[in-house]
């Protein structure tokens, strides 16, 4: 608008005022936008938003409808629900695909063009109300419009832009747009996936500016980039940066997918610092290693959401002068599960769920009651209040060995599924051998060494 006003002298304009809205009603002057049907698809953002479809051509998000435990496991509640399940499963794991019409129960997908499968960029950035609170409420408005936190943005030929604290990390509001996906009430009406409710009882979903941070504060960390690379128009540096579309989280693409090293590396780079441990060897009770567990990074539970699949456990080790193990806990060998190493002692971080008859419930849609074991976020400033420290400790009993103790290591690890789901699932077209691309990741702040030197009153930390 502004370049086209440029040459005209000021007089001329008000004479101009008709023209100009009949000009402004059909696009305020410009070529008109790209139409919807081409901004479904994120490689048109590509050319413009380099950055942000590479690391989100690398996220969950985007594999959300490719992962293979997914395809196997929506197959699997497909027969086990008689087709109930409908499109329960793809609302959220590929929703643009159910919108369109495309799909209805997720068993097409083969058929379904890549660019309507998985939380695209065009779902995200087009919502315009949040209608409720979990199962995927949102609300498009499949116009040219995409939205984002920017009021000022500078106008491009591809989309017109609006500002929408629905996708604006710094307004409290966005948690509302991520979270109505984060959180799972299953048909049977468990709530079973509960990131956003978790979310919402920590301090940093109070209404206080100091503290308040959104999923997106925490989960898409500025850089200090252009955020978008279009030659034909001046793009400036924004104060805030660009915000990173990795979407780290635990699960990582377990076949060939773009992008898995540096989803890797967000991941571990995330995990790092989310806990603090302490480790301590102790003459209480007897004599006793104890290991407690603070959630200090995420802003809900730890492990959340996919709870039930994550397996999250402490590794300690106890050594004699000799060199020889006294004690060990937690130590799993890569082709077993934790729950199967028959280990009394095991600190083992994962929702425990249960089917009608009480039996351990084997997939998700069969749960009908969930037992929470998960490192407790910060609900709380008041060191008065009980639930301030909300830390885990578990403890190890060393009876008459305590003095022999001259080492004890630990750390935190976490797999993003048991392996058994791929036996549970190989029926289903789920190939066992992908067990062995699932990483045991290992949560790098957590990783102790308590010798009596380095021990500052008998602990580490
Ligand atoms: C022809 C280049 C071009 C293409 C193609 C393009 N964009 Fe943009 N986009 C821009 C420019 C330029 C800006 C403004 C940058 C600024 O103001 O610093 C922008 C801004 C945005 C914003 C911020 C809007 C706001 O008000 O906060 C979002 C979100 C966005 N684009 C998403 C997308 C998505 C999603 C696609 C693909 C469907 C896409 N863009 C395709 C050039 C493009
Ligand atoms: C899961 C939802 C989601 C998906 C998927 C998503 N974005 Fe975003 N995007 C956001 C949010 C939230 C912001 C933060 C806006 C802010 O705070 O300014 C954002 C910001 C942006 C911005 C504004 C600049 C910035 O970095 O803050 C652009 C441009 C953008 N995204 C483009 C894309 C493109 C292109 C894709 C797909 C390749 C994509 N987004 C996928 C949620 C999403
Ligand atoms: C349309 C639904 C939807 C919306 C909206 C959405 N997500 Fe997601 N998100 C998903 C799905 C589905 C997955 C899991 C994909 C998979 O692992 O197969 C996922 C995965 C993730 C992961 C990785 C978790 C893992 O499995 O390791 C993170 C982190 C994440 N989302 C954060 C966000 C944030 C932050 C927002 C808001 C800016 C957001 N999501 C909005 C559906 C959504
Ligand atoms: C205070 C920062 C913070 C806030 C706020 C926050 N998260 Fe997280 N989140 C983390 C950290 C740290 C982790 C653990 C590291 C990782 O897995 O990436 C995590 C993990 C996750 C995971 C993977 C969980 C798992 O075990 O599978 C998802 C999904 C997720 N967050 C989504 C969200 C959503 C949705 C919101 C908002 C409702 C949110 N987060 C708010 C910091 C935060
Ligand atoms: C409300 C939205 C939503 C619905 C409904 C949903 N998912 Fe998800 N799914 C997610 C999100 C979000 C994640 C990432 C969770 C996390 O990391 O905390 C996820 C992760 C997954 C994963 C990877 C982690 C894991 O638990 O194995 C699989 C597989 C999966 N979902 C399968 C399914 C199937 C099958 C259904 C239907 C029975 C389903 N999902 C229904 C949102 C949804």
């Amino acid at each position: 608008m502004t370049a086209a006003l440029a040459p005209l002298h000021r007089g001329a304009r008000s004479a101009l005022t008709a023209a100009l809205a009949i000009l402004a009603a059909c696009g305020d002057n410009e070529p008109p936008p790209f139409e919807v049907a081409e901004l479904m698809k994120p490689e048109t953002c590509m050319t413009c938003h380099p950055t942000h479809y590479r690391e989100w051509s690398g996220s969950m998000h985007a594999y959300a409808a490719d992962d293979p435990v997914f395809l196997a496991m929506n197959k699997r509640g497909q027969a086990d629900t008689a087709g109930a399940l409908g499109d329960f499963c793809v609302k959220c794991h590929a929703p643009l695909a159910v919108q369109l019409g495309l799909t209805r129960d997720g068993l097409n997908l083969a058929e379904v063009p890549q660019w309507a499968k998985g939380v695209g960029c065009y779902f995200c950035h087009n919502v315009i109300d949040v209608q409720g609170t979990h199962n995927n409420p949102l609300l498009l408005a499949m116009d040219q419009t995409l939205r984002g936190g920017f009021r000022d943005p500078v106008r491009n030929a591809a989309h017109r832009s609006a500002y929408s604290p629905l996708v604006d990390a710094d307004s409290p509001q966005s948690s509302k747009m991520c979270g109505a996906c984060h959180d799972i009430v299953t048909p049977r009406g468990v709530h079973l996936e509960r990131t956003f409710a978790e979310w919402q009882s920590t301090i940093f979903a109070q209404d206080n500016p100091q503290r308040h941070l959104s999923c997106g504060e925490c989960h898409m960390i500025s850089n200090t980039d252009v955020i978008a690379e279009d030659p034909a128009v001046s793009v400036k540096l924004r104060p805030s940066g660009r915000r990173e579309h990795t979407f780290a989280g635990v699960d990582v693409a377990l076949t060939a997918w773009p992008e898995r090293p540096a989803q890797r590396a967000a991941i571990e780079r995330d995990l790092a610092a989310t806990v603090q441990a302490k480790l301590c060897v102790l003459p209480t009770n007897g004599g006793e290693i104890t290991l407690k567990l603070d959630l200090v990074g995420a802003g809900h539970a730890w492990p959340s959401g996919a709870a039930h699949d994550r397996r999250a456990w402490a590794e300690v080790i106890a050594y004699n002068a000799a060199g020889e193990v006294v004690l060990s806990s937690g130590v799993v060998p890569a082709d077993k599960d934790p729950e199967e190493i028959s280990d009394p002692y095991l600190f083992g971080l994962w929702d425990r769920t249960f089917d009608e008859r009480g039996r351990p419930a084997k997939f998700f849609w069969e749960v009908a009651r969930v037992e929470s074991q998960l490192l407790k976020p910060a609900v709380t400033v008041d060191r008065f209040d009980p639930r301030f420290d909300h830390s885990t400790t578990k403890s190890y009993p060393l009876g008459a060995l305590r003095p022999d103790i001259v080492r004890v290591t630990a750390r935190v690890l976490i797999r993003p599924l048991p392996l058994r789901l791929f036996d549970a699932l190989a029926g289903d077209g789920l190939s066992p051998a992908l067990k062995a691309e699932l990483p045991t990741l290992e949560l790098r702040g957590t990783a102790l060494e308590w010798t009596p030197a380095r021990a500052v009153n008998l602990c580490v930390e």
